[in-house]
C-alpha cells in the first residue's frame, strides 16, 4: 500500500495472492492489573493486521519498563500478551526492552493477507451499510479509573471489550469479502470514521440511537470524564462532522473518545448484511448495524 491514505498496516506485496502485513502499537497502562494490560496490548497490536483481512503469524515484545518494577509485575504484562497473542495463534519470538519511567508495551506484529481480498480505509462503497462490532466508551471508563471515579463492573465490562480478538470480525470481513474497514483506535469513532470517509471519498451517516456504548459511558460523560485526547480529536475532526441539533454536548464528545483496542468498522454491501449476521451469530461475533455510506463528503450523526 502506498503513503498516500493511511491505512492501519504497511503492507508489501510477495506474490500475486500474497503479501506481508507489518505493524506496531504500544502504549502506557491503562488498566491496574499487570495481566490484563499486556492482554490488552497485545489484541490492540494485533488488530491493525485484522483491521487490513490478514491472519498474523509472528509477534515481538516492544517494553519499556522502570528500573524499580518488580519482576513480577513485568512477567506478568508479558505472560498476558503471549497469552493473547497464543490466543490468537500467533508466536512471540522474542523482542526488545529498554529502561523508562512509565511502562510501556505493545507488539511488533507480522501477518500475511491476499492482496487480493484486503480490507482498506478506501474500500467503502455508496450504498454499504455500516457495521461496529465492539461498543464505545473504553476512553471515558479507563478514564474514570485513573481518576478513581470508576464502577468496578464498568472496569470489568471495558476490560473484556479491550482484550478480545478482532479476529473473528476480521474472518467475517474475509469471508464475506467485504473491502472497507479499519479498527477504531484512537482518534475515536468519528476520527478513524473521517480517515474512512475521506479515503473512500463518501459521506458516512451514522445513526447515533444505534451506536453500542459500554454500560458506564454515558454517565461518565455527563460528568465530564473525557480524556485529554477526546478534546484533541474533537478540535482535529469537528469541522467535518454534522450533529443533530438534538445532540448534547456528552454524547457528541462520545463519539471523538479515543477508544484502546477498540472493534472494527466495516462496510457491508446491503445485499451480504442477513447473511454476514447470521454468520456473525455462529462465530459469536457481536455486530452492529449503525448507519451507511452516502453520496458526499464527512460524517452525519443524526
Ligand atoms: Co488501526
Ligand atoms: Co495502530
Amino acid at each position: 500500500m502506498g503513503l498516500t491514505s493511511p491505512d492501519d498496516a504497511a503492507v508489501w506485496r510477495l506474490s500475486d495472492d500474497k503479501a506481508i502485513v507489518i505493524t506496531t502499537d504500544f502504549f502506557t497502562p491503562v488498566v491496574d492489573t499487570p495481566y490484563e494490560y499486556g492482554a490488552i496490548a497485545a489484541a490492540n497490536s494485533l488488530s491493525d493486521v485484522y483491521a487490513m483481512g490478514g491472519q498474523p503469524f509472528l509477534a515481538l515484545n516492544i517494553a519499556a519498563l522502570p528500573d524499580q518494577l518488580p519482576t513480577e509485575v513485568s512477567s506478568e504484562i508479558m505472560r498476558g500478551g503471549a497469552e493473547k497473542a497464543r490466543e490468537a495463534g500467533v508466536v512471540v519470538a522474542g523482542g526488545h526492552t529498554v529502561k523508562d519511567k512509565e511502562p510501556k508495551f505493545g507488539l511488533v506484529v507480522i501477518g500475511f493477507v491476499d492482496p487480493r481480498n484486503m480490507l482498506s480505509k478506501g474500500g467503502l462503497k455508496v450504498g454499504d451499510v455500516l457495521v461496529l462490532t465492539k461498543p464505545l466508551g473504553a476512553g471515558v471508563t479507563t478514564t474514570a479509573l485513573k481518576q478513581e471515579r470508576a464502577e468496578e463492573a464498568h472496569v470489568q465490562e471495558a476490560i473484556e471489550w479491550m482484550s478480545r480478538l478482532n479476529k473473528m470480525a476480521g474472518q467475517l470481513a474475509t469471508e464475506f469479502n467485504l473491502r472497507g474497514g479499519t479498527d477504531i483506535t484512537g482518534f475515536g469513532f468519528l476520527g478513524h470514521g473521517m480517515e474512512m470517509a475521506e479515503a473512500s471519498g463518501v459521506l458516512l451517516s451514522i445513526e447515533y440511537e444505534k451506536l453500542p456504548f459500554l454500560s458506564g459511558a454515558r454517565g461518565y460523560a455527563e460528568k465530564g470524564i473525557f480524556p485529554g485526547g477526546a478534546f484533541d480529536n474533537k478540535k482535529h475532526f469537528e469541522e467535518h462532522v454534522i450533529f443533530n441539533e438534538t445532540l448534547g454536548e456528552p454524547a457528541q464528545m462520545l463519539l471523538f473518545d479515543p477508544q484502546t483496542s477498540g472493534g472494527l468498522l466495516l462496510g457491508v454491501p446491503k445485499e451480504k448484511l442477513t447473511e454476514l449476521q447470521a454468520r456473525a451469530k455462529e462465530l459469536e461475533q457481536p455486530v452492529w448495524v449503525i448507519g451507511e455510506v452516502r453520496v458526499g463528503k464527512g460524517i452525519e450523526v443524526s
